[in-house]
């Protein structure tokens, strides 16, 4: 059967959390707050303006819109000097075999991701070519775990939602899976993703039969 397989970016394809990571702590230091690694988990699949209140908010720091926008803009562009030096090591393991796989059994692939450099990101991995169609960041304005991402992922796929499986590492993001009635598989902890329906550690845990047995049921 034909199925519209979403998978998320960040942490699904590649692991940018880290490259977050440094550029929100650059800012941090530079306004005194303290934000730790695990402050970091807090902002998995979560939008930047939210991002950024997070941080304000451990730090318990006030800021008008000018601020906020400077900060938002200087953030972005620390994090796009760490992408620009990103290629196709940083593909998280077997996520290339599974492609691969999908891609023989004429299923559709999509990208459904918060980030708005999602476009830069999988032109410098150079697996753009794998995707039939892509929703970032530039092209919703809910959040996830509101499902708008992935129901327009569904749509440019022109397969119902039930037809889309989601591979996802935030339990937001198993959650807007969940809402929009598609599968959804978490890529992580299976105590944190406890909202999906199947969860595997990474992609290395998750054999070819499996995939066969999403296609064809
Ligand atoms: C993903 C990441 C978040 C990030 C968001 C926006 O959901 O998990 O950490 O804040 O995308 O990314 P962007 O590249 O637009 O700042
Ligand atoms: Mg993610």
């Amino acid at each position: 059967k034909k199925k519209a397989f979403i998978f998320d970016l960040d942490g699904v394809i590649v692991d940018t959390a880290k490259y977050h990571y440094l550029a929100w702590k650059k800012l941090a230091d530079s306004l005194g707050i303290t934000f730790t690694h695990e402050d970091n988990e807090l902002l998995k699949g979560v939008s930047r303006v939210r991002s950024l209140e997070i941080i304000l908010g451990l730090g318990n720091v006030s800021a008008s819109e000018e601020d906020k926008n400077r900060w938002l803009h200087q953030k972005n562009v620390d994090y796009l000097a760490y992408i620009e030096k990103m290629d196709e090591n940083e593909i998280l393991p077997d996520v290339v075999r599974v492609l691969d796989f999908l891609k023989d059994y004429g299923q559709k692939i999509v990208l459904g991701s918060a980030s708005k450099n999602a476009k830069p990101i999988l032109e410098k991995a150079k697996i753009i070519n794998y995707f039939d169609a892509i929703v970032d960041g530039n092209d919703v304005t809910n959040a996830k775990p509101d499902p708008e991402v992935f129901l327009q992922g569904a749509k440019n796929a022109e397969l119902p939602n039930e037809a889309c499986i989601v591979f996802e590492d935030s339990l937001a993001g198993i959650q807007a899976a969940n809402l929009a009635n598609m599968i959804s598989i978490g890529i992580g902890d299976a105590t944190v993703l406890n909202e999906a329906d199947f969860c595997f550690k990474d992609f290395t845990k998750m054999s070819n039969e499996f995939l066969l047995d999403l296609i064809n049921n």
